[in-house]
């Protein structure tokens, strides 16, 4: 699909097969969303920017690559998009993160914007945005146009799951912003649901239901 790339990495289908099991522990589930955002992680910074950097080896100077890591933004949509946090940060610790709390107004259809704490120079880094599904897109869309009035540009959206509309929806309003996603699934239910999906990613890594 155009401007989307599947996850496929046999590590990281496994943890989902397990995620998706409807007799898997909030503990489990919290265990495995850490353990596969790190996977995740590697595949959307793959092609990251380097910079060479002097330094010596016990044998001799040599000018060796590091990541320009003070480049980087990690943008969460409340609340979900803070179980793949974690792990991220773990792999890349210099990672500035942005907060964003926003829904779409059912009459409206407007964006609405309950929280959001970005730092100030996002215009000049790559942000990655992350939220575990990719459903409707209405909050995904929402959060990067809040991202986008504040000047982003260089932005990426990293989900688990994806359901085919939302995709659609998504690459319409933002065709400039790639998404990576673990899976994508058969379609979304009259609740807004992806089937066959997991389920309720924030209540399944909180336990709130
Ligand atoms: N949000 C979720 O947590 N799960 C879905 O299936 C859809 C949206």
């Amino acid at each position: 699909m155009d401007g989307v790339t599947v996850i496929d990495h046999p590590l990281v289908q496994h943890k989902l097969t397990i995620m998706r099991k409807k007799e898997t522990s909030t503990a489990g589930f919290r265990r495995l969303l850490r353990e596969i955002s790190t996977l995740l992680c590697y595949e959307v910074t793959r092609d990251l920017e380097m910079t060479m950097e002097t330094i010596e080896t016990p044998l001799q100077e040599i000018q060796s690559p590091v990541l320009e890591g003070k480049k980087l933004v990690f943008a969460s949509i409340l609340r979900a998009g803070n179980g793949l946090l974690e792990g991220m940060l773990e792999l890349v610790p210099s990672a500035r993160v942005s907060h964003i709390g926003v829904y779409r107004d059912h009459d409206t259809l407007q964006a609405v914007e309950y929280f959001f704490k970005a730092p100030d120079d996002i215009a000049e880094r790559l942000i990655i945005v992350v939220d575990p599904m990719l459903a409707t897109g209405n909050s995904a869309i929402a959060a990067i146009d809040k991202l986008k009035e504040r000047g982003a540009h260089n932005i990426r959206f990293l989900c688990l799951l994806a359901a085919p509309e939302g995709i659609k929806s998504f690459r319409k309003h933002h065709p400039d912003v790639r998404v990576y996603t673990a899976s994508i699934d058969s379609h979304l239910n009259e609740n807004g649901y992806i089937v066959p999906g997991l389920g309720d990613a924030g209540d399944r890594m909180y336990g709130t239901k």
